[in-house]
């Protein structure tokens, strides 16, 4: 097996297709002039082959144990895969994979590649990248486990990943759709109402929830690992929320010293303000990841 890879890309065009079939053990049984002519072999070389004679070393085995996992319990797969060409150049392809059945068994399985765009191969070589780190030190099942951890961090299963970035969409920020942050501004503004109210009525012991334990707050913690929390209006985001709660604190604390109402308002306006703040730094900080 030729282990040299170069680094040089090859391309192939958007009307092509690699078409490749394998037994249900993976050696090839059939393979398309496309196929021959972009991974550089005759075809006399490549039936009879076991599929892993093309593979390259910056693909992550996770990939291949799902891709196999699927097949074989009769489903298909669409997967991003680098490929090692005769020469040792690679290229890019979106495959999908899928078994032939007949009378219940899986005969043959077959794979149409078409290329992919430069966002997607630049998003995946960063996900391929950390999982073959991971794959360097640890069991394959370990790093498989690794991998649907690091998609369910983001919100996402395999194949609504597989989606997204063939929309060419960062898969960065995924998390961060499926959180209502619209809810959360209400929340705060229901918050304050509530705290108005416990000092009209002099329920002074009402307890302030805390900026960790409210709704928004467990959701801050949970994105904290996100890629966008390195913008700088992600600090201000915390900052804000924090300042909204003590304000609230600080607010039922003046009003059960019965502090002026001049005193009261203009608690009352810092914490318009910095709720406006904080949700407008938040959105700052998710925009550019969208
Ligand atoms: C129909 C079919 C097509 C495949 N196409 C490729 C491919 O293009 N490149 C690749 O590296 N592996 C491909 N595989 C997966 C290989 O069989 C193998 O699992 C993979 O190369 C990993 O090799 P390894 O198990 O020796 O590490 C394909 C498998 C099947 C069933």
């Amino acid at each position: 097996m030729n282990n040299y890879t170069s680094g040089e890309e090859i391309f192939f065009d958007d009307h092509e297709l690699i078409v490749s079939m394998t037994d249900k053990k993976g050696y090839i049984i059939y393979a398309n002039d496309v196929f021959c002519k972009v991974a550089g072999y005759e075809h006399s070389e490549v039936i009879g082959q076991p599929h892993n004679f093309i593979r390259h070393p910056d693909m992550p085995r996770s990939v291949f144990k799902l891709l196999w996992d699927r097949v074989l319990a009769g489903k298909s797969i669409y997967a991003f895969v680098k490929n090692r060409a005769k020469n040792g150049n690679y290229y890019w392809v979106k495959a999908f994979v899928t078994p032939i059945i007949e009378n219940g068994e899986i005969v043959k399985i077959a794979s149409y590649r078409r290329p992919i765009s430069q966002f997607i191969k630049e998003e995946i070589s960063k996900v391929y990248s950390a999982l073959i780190e991971h794959e360097k030190y640890n069991k394959l099942e370990d790093s498989f486990q690794f991998f649907l951890d690091y998609l369910a961090e983001r919100g996402i299963t395999y194949d609504l990943f597989i989606d997204r970035l063939s929309m060419n969409k960062s898969i960065s920020n995924v998390g961060v759709m499926n959180i209502d942050f619209d809810q959360f501004y209400i929340d705060h503004v229901i918050f304050k109402h509530n705290i108005i109210y416990a000092a009209k009525e002099k329920k002074w012991s009402t307890e302030v929830v805390k900026p960790c334990c409210c709704r928004f707050g467990v959701s801050l913690k949970q994105l904290d690992s996100m890629p966008f929390t390195a913008h700088p209006s992600w600090g201000k985001v915390h900052q804000y929320h924090n300042e909204v709660h003590s304000l609230m604190q600080e607010y039922l604390e003046k009003a059960s010293q019965d502090a002026a109402s001049n005193v009261l308002n203009e608690i009352l306006d810092k914490v318009e303000n910095d709720t406006k703040l904080l949700f407008s730094n938040l959105h700052n900080a998710i925009d550019t990841y969208r």
